[in-house]
């Protein structure tokens, strides 16, 4: 098929994702990080055929609650390759999970509470912990974070304690997404195995994992972004993850989100009305905000300031989709594309030049893999949410 046949057929607006892409950046991990267990955070897109696909490929899960733990093993993971990090886990979503999946908590609380169920189940339970290291990604010094335990508050032989039905079997650090630099991802790992080497000192015990969190950005913004250059990563990381091997005989972990499925997904909407108001032409679509929230995110988050705060993952940033005209029009026009709600920020760009359209055509946006769908307030304004379709076949767009 043509790519205006199948997007000009299904009743917009939809999200459709495309498998051979999803196969493709799944390819690049295994070949950059070879001897590492990926694990798809799920909380970028759960679209089940996603996860579906992600099991067949051999990945693991990061799920982020535990309805995601048991879509993980619907969808054929097994429970060791599920790790389950997030904070704010309740007595009944642990005792859930207890046995599907590894268990990482989040606080002295999280941990408190594991102990007690294991005790109540008599058992010793292995348990991972998410850190707040005392390291920024720049190499700067750490700062609070609602995310994890300090890693002060860590540093001690005594840190279990309180826990005796607890065994420590790993660590799990993530503090940025959407890097593109090879060298500051590699700094950011070698402080990761630098901490883990301390703990398990001061522990007296050898993790069985120690996982990396994301970090690995895509380009949203081709004309103000380089692409992260995989070569020099694995260059730069195979020195420093062979030097540390050797006293490790933890497994490495490695999360990904937006890299294993941002580029899969566009989002395709209609126009539903044309206007011109004094002197600037808007495209007025079905659902704007409350279809595919991100692209609104830049004109919220960059409204006092140029550069968009890496907030996550809410990242954002000009530009962060493409947009296509999905007919062919004569001549061209600068336009804003909007939605239909009462916001004037329901805004999905500003001064785009396309083709100039008619009422009916299409537009295609792209980027909209990761934090899409989910991101999106659905609900707002009442409208029949996107459609989400599969394309297992390669396809252009
Ligand atoms: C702990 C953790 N892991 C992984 C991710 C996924 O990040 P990305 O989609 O950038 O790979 C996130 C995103 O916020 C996260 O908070």
């Amino acid at each position: 098929m043509k790519r205006h046949d199948i997007f000009t057929i299904h009743a917009a607006p939809f999200y459709a994702y495309r498998k051979q892409v999803i196969l493709r950046q799944a390819q690049k991990l295994k070949q950059v990080f070879p001897d590492f267990e990926i694990l798809y955070s799920i909380k970028t897109n759960p679209f089940f055929p996603i996860l579906q696909t992600i099991s067949e490929f051999g990945l693991g899960a990061d799920a982020a609650s535990a309805k995601e733990v048991s879509e993980s093993r619907r969808a054929g993971i097994p429970s060791e390759r599920i790790y389950f990090s997030a904070p704010g886990k309740t007595r009944d979503e642990l005792e859930d999970v207890i046995g599907r999946c590894h268990i990482i908590a989040d606080s002295f609380h999280e941990l408190d509470l594991c102990n007690r169920l294991a005790q109540e189940k008599h058992a010793v339970l292995p348990i991972g912990i998410r850190i707040n290291p005392a390291f920024s990604m720049e190499g700067t010094e750490g700062g609070p974070s609602q995310f994890g335990i300090d890693e002060e508050q860590l540093l001690s032989s005594h840190a279990f304690d309180d826990f005796p039905a607890l065994r420590p079997t790993g660590i799990h650090v993530h503090i940025q997404s959407q890097i593109l630099d090879a060298d500051q991802l590699t700094a950011y790992y070698a402080h990761v195995l630098t901490l883990a080497l301390r703990l398990e000192h001061l522990w007296d015990t050898k993790f069985s994992y120690i996982n990396f969190g994301s970090g690995l950005g895509i380009v949203y913004d081709p004309d103000n972004q380089k692409p992260l250059d995989l070569d020099a990563l694995q260059r730069k990381i195979s020195t420093v993850f062979d030097a540390f091997r050797p006293r490790l005989q933890a497994k490495f972990l490695l999360e990904s989100g937006r890299f294993l499925v941002g580029e899969s997904g566009v989002y395709v909407t209609e126009i539903m009305d044309i206007k011109i108001s004094r002197g600037k032409t808007y495209y007025i679509v079905k659902n704007g905000t409350n279809g595919f929230f991100r692209p609104v995110m830049k004109e919220l988050m960059t409204k006092d300031q140029h550069t968009p705060a890496p907030a996550e993952p809410f990242y954002t940033c000009p530009n962060i989709s493409q947009v296509t005209l999905l007919a062919d029009r004569e001549g061209t026009e600068t336009v804003d594309i909007v939605g239909g709600l009462c916001s004037r920020y329901d805004l999905l760009a500003s001064n785009v030049t396309l083709p100039r359209a008619e009422v009916g055509d299409r537009l295609l946006f792209t980027n909209a893999g990761s934090y899409g769908y989910t991101l999106s307030p659905l609900l707002f304004g009442s409208q029949t949410p996107p459609d989400q379709l599969w394309l297992e076949h390669e396809i252009d767009i």
